[in-house]
């Protein structure tokens, strides 16, 4: 049964943890009937502390706890990428593995790795932009994690999405997007002046790259669902791929109605597909990007047969 979390913690986080959870475990679930996969890779490239914020077990509270567990219980091989580029944030994610992992039947190996079974962890303090794909191999079924704490942050390489697509057999993401955080949708749309783009993501326009550099590489068996709040200053939202097949039976629609009242009360969202409705998805994202006025004045534009005078006499 849900449970009502204590007063003053933010809803954003147990609901992104239920999804999590489910997005990781159902990938533990599959791989055990793939013949083709021989190893499964998760790459989480913003592991934060590792400690939860919220009253719940170490497992199921925070990404490294998530993923750590349910590669323990695999019963395919899987290596864990933790990473986290801030140093302080690094060592208190070392000791706070140090702390849980021996009781998930780790062992230390070294000083920022762990083995159990058929798992292993291993823990970077770098910035998930630099994460490489040298090691991934064409029997592997990748999954990211990508849970900035804004949209600004946005901590996946543009064309990471297009290697993996290219080197593993299978890839998912999850990326846990905040497009409003502390009002950064005050960001101007465009900015006149070059050299100020890219990884700063400073002019809004570049957030529709981001999602793009997942849309453009999904493989024709994946879809990619935008869960989101309706009501959220934040305006936060939940874009994780999916196989259709899971799609089609209404799986994935059951994980986030669950998600969204995890902490006892429901939260009202959002959802679409980006393949099965692409109309419905970009209204949704453009929702997320464009400021309201932004919104009015695209809902306003006349439509190419609204002028008449440049209409042809036919
Ligand atoms: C929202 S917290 C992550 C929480 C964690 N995923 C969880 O669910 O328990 C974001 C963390 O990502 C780190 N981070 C942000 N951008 C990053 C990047 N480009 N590379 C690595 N870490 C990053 C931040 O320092 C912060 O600790």
């Amino acid at each position: 049964m849900a449970k009502r979390m204590d007063v003053g913690t933010s809803h954003h986080t147990p609901i992104k943890h239920a999804i999590m959870r489910e997005f990781v475990g159902k990938e533990v679930r599959a791989a055990n009937s793939l013949g083709w996969l021989k190893r499964l890779v998760w790459i989480d490239l913003t592991a934060g502390n590792a400690i939860p914020a919220y009253d719940a077990p170490w497992s199921d509270a925070c990404s490294p706890g998530i993923l750590a567990s349910r590669a323990a219980q695999s019963g395919k091989p899987v290596v864990v990428d933790l990473c986290e580029k801030n140093p302080e944030t690094y060592a208190t994610l070392l000791d706070s593995l140090a702390k849980h992992l021996p009781g998930l039947g780790y062992r230390r190996t070294d000083e920022h790795k762990w083995r159990a079974r058929n798992a292993e962890v291993r823990v970077w303090n770098r910035d998930g932009r630099e994460v490489g794909t040298d090691y991934i191999q064409k029997s592997d079924a990748v999954l990211v994690l990508n849970d900035p704490n804004a949209i600004t942050e946005w901590a996946m390489h543009r064309s990471f999405t297009a290697l993996l697509a290219k080197k593993a057999k299978g890839i998912r993401t999850l990326s846990c997007v905040g497009f409003n955080v502390a009002g950064i949708k005050r960001t101007p749309f465009r900015r006149d002046e070059p050299g100020q783009r890219i990884d700063s993501l400073s002019q809004r326009s570049d957030w529709y790259d981001l999602i793009r550099s997942i849309t453009d590489v999904l493989p024709d068996r994946l879809d990619l669902m935008l869960a989101g709040f309706t009501r959220d200053s934040s305006q936060w939202a939940y874009l994780f791929s999916s196989p259709k097949v899971w799609r089609d039976k209404g799986e994935e629609e059951s994980v986030i109605a669950s998600a969204f009242t995890v902490t006892g009360e429901p939260h009202d969202y959002e959802f679409a597909w980006y393949k099965r409705d692409e109309e419905k998805f970009t209204r949704l994202v453009d929702r997320r990007i464009l400021t309201k006025s932004e919104l009015e004045a695209r809902e306003n534009e006349p439509l190419p047969f609204d002028d008449s005078e440049g209409e042809d006499a036919a």
